[in-house]
């Protein structure tokens, strides 16, 4: 079992906390990808991401800060067999995880994995229904700039989704707010996260 200190259980976004280094693939079996997938699914409960996310076949969604794809393969079973899947991370190395892990399961051809630069969300305009922000949000210099601009990468009526720890709550919910995002709902499926869902508000204001 890989466990990060940043993800505390599982090791969300591919990192190794007694080294501090990333994990290469080699250092990952099959059976290391299904045990980890089982404890994630258990403790975040990704179901739920995917119905606040409202996505299904056809689909085209954002997960960024991918890391290796434990919430990504839900998505992409999800929209698949016709719809897309981009996976952003600001580390190539995590997203060589994310590719094995979808290969382990055959969903490795509704992905597109896209490395990033960590100021912009680094997706097209107008393209995507839904756009899922698990935790990541509070690692931008600038949540604000960064969610205006994610916003506009919304197709009309399109969903941003937030899910983090609560005790980014506060935080997430104040910039959100900033850059013009329209709350819809939030729950707590499980207790140590939040799940909020946004639609893009007036971003000419
Ligand atoms: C804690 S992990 C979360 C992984 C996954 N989203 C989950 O919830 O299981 C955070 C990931 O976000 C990535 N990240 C950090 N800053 C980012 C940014 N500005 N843009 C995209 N990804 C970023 C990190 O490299 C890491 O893989």
């Amino acid at each position: 079992m890989v466990v990060c200190v940043v993800c505390l259980g599982v090791a969300a976004c591919g990192r190794n906390e007694a080294q501090g280094e990333p994990v290469g693939s080699a250092a990952v079996s099959g059976d290391d990808i299904a045990r980890e997938q089982a404890r994630f699914d258990t403790e975040r409960r990704p179901e739920k991401v995917v119905e606040a996310l409202a996505i299904g076949p056809g689909s085209r969604v954002a997960d960024i800060g991918a890391g290796s794809g434990l919430i990504t393969v839900h998505l992409a079973r999800a929209v698949a067999p016709n719809g897309r899947v981009v996976a952003t991370d600001i580390d190539g190395t995590v997203l060589d995880l994310l590719s094995q892990r979808l290969k382990s399961v055959g969903l490795d051809g509704v992905v597109d994995r896209r490395v990033v630069g960590a100021e912009t969300p680094g997706l097209e305009d107008g393209t995507y229904d839904a756009i899922l922000l698990a935790e990541v949000d509070h690692y931008f210099a600038d949540p604000v700039a960064w969610m205006r601009s994610a916003a506009l990468a919304l197709k009309p009526g399109g969903r941003l989704v937030i899910s983090n720890r609560i005790y980014h709550h506060a935080q997430t919910m104040a910039a959100a707010r900033k850059a013009g995002l329209v709350l819809k709902t939030e729950s707590t499926p499980v207790p140590t996260h939040f799940i909020a869902i946004f639609v893009a508000g007036d971003l000419k204001k």
